[in-house]
């Protein structure tokens, strides 16, 4: 990819999707998620591999991601946490699949029952299963700019889990800021910090939004040479285990921040519009975004 394009991965229909009271049915999600890639993104999670007694909007993943099929130059991608959640991954086609990890063992033990030490073991045979059938993967850190129980998490601890995981053969690694606390300039130090020990092509932002300082973040990473960033459609989202956080940075703010800059997303923010609006209609709520609404506006 060149230094002048940035890759979305649009995260609405799995992080937005697994925070709201509504549980929608499959037909919803799968319109959701064809509607977004109508809109030009490339890359969209569109699951999870969890137990719904744990998440229960992410039940039936397994029938999203049979309905939506293949389709050349897109990507699917679901979270798995572990090798029962990887297997039905498989068996529902996914050719991508992603690991969550966190850089505080308080959120590590909350989110995912297990320290962050067990949860890089639990990662080991998914990985290797995982890339002997030729699937990618992904890897998440969660809590990289504040802990939802533990408040200030150490740069250290972020990098040490970043590293880990990208030996441990993640392709990418999603720096997440679970609960949207983090700065421009801590984001600017994290990244660089990743950056000395991984390469910056294999590292993307994930910021949510709770203190509106996403698009701020989203910045700073991206004038550290960050080109790959996780959005929602509508700003939705936030972490179950993450009490009083909000969603992601909205994908509307994204596509309208970078083209701003002349920097290509691919994704037409007409049609973007569209997405945000079915999507607000299933769930009987106005947009997060901005930008949208301003748009709708004027
Ligand atoms: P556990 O209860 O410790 O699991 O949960 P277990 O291994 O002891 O198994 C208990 C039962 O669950 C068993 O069934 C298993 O078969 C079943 P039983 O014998 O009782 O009938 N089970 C499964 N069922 C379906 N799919 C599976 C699976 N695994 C076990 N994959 C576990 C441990 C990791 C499974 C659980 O804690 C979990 O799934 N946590 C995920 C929570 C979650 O999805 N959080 C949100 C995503 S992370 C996020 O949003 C952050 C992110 O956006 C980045 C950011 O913003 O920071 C990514
Ligand atoms: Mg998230």
């Amino acid at each position: 990819m060149s230094m002048d394009a940035v890759r979305l991965v649009e995260v609405g229909a799995r992080d937005g999707l697994q925070n709201e009271a509504l549980t929608l049915p499959v037909e919803v999600r799968v319109a959701l998620i064809e509607r977004l890639v109508a809109a030009g993104l490339r890359t969209l999670e569109a699951g999870a591999f969890v137990p719904p007694r744990w998440v229960p909007q992410m039940a039936d993943s397994d029938r999203v991601l049979r309905h939506l099929g293949q389709r050349p130059g897109v990507t699917y991608t679901t979270l798995v946490p572990n090798l029962q959640g990887l297997d039905a991954a498989l068996q529902a086609g996914c050719r991508e699949v992603a690991v969550f990890a966190a850089a505080s063992e308080a959120f590590s033990q909350k989110n995912i029952n297990c320290s962050i030490a067990e949860s890089l073991q639990r990662f080991q045979p998914v990985m290797a299963k995982a890339l002997e059938q030729g699937v990618a993967v992904r890897g998440y850190v969660s809590c990289v700019l504040g802990c939802p129980f533990t408040g200030d998490v150490p740069v250290a601890d972020v990098v040490r889990v970043v590293r880990e995981l990208h030996a441990m053969g993640c392709y990418e690694i999603s720096l997440g800021d679970t609960i949207g606390r983090g700065t421009p300039g801590k984001a600017r130090t994290l990244i660089q910090a990743c950056a000395s020990e991984v390469p910056i092509t294999a590292l993307a932002g994930h910021f949510h939004d709770t203190y509106g300082m996403a698009v701020a973040n989203v910045q700073a990473a991206l004038e550290a040479g960050v080109r790959v960033f996780d959005s929602s459609v509508s700003g939705l989202g936030g972490c179950p285990y993450s009490p009083g956080a909000t969603g992601n940075v909205a994908t509307e703010e994204l596509v309208y921040l970078l083209e701003g800059q002349g920097l290509a997303t691919g994704v037409d923010l007409a049609a973007l519009l569209e997405a945000g609006a079915f999507i607000d209609a299933a769930l009987g709520k106005p947009s997060a975004s901005r930008v949208a609404n301003a748009l709708r506006r004027a």
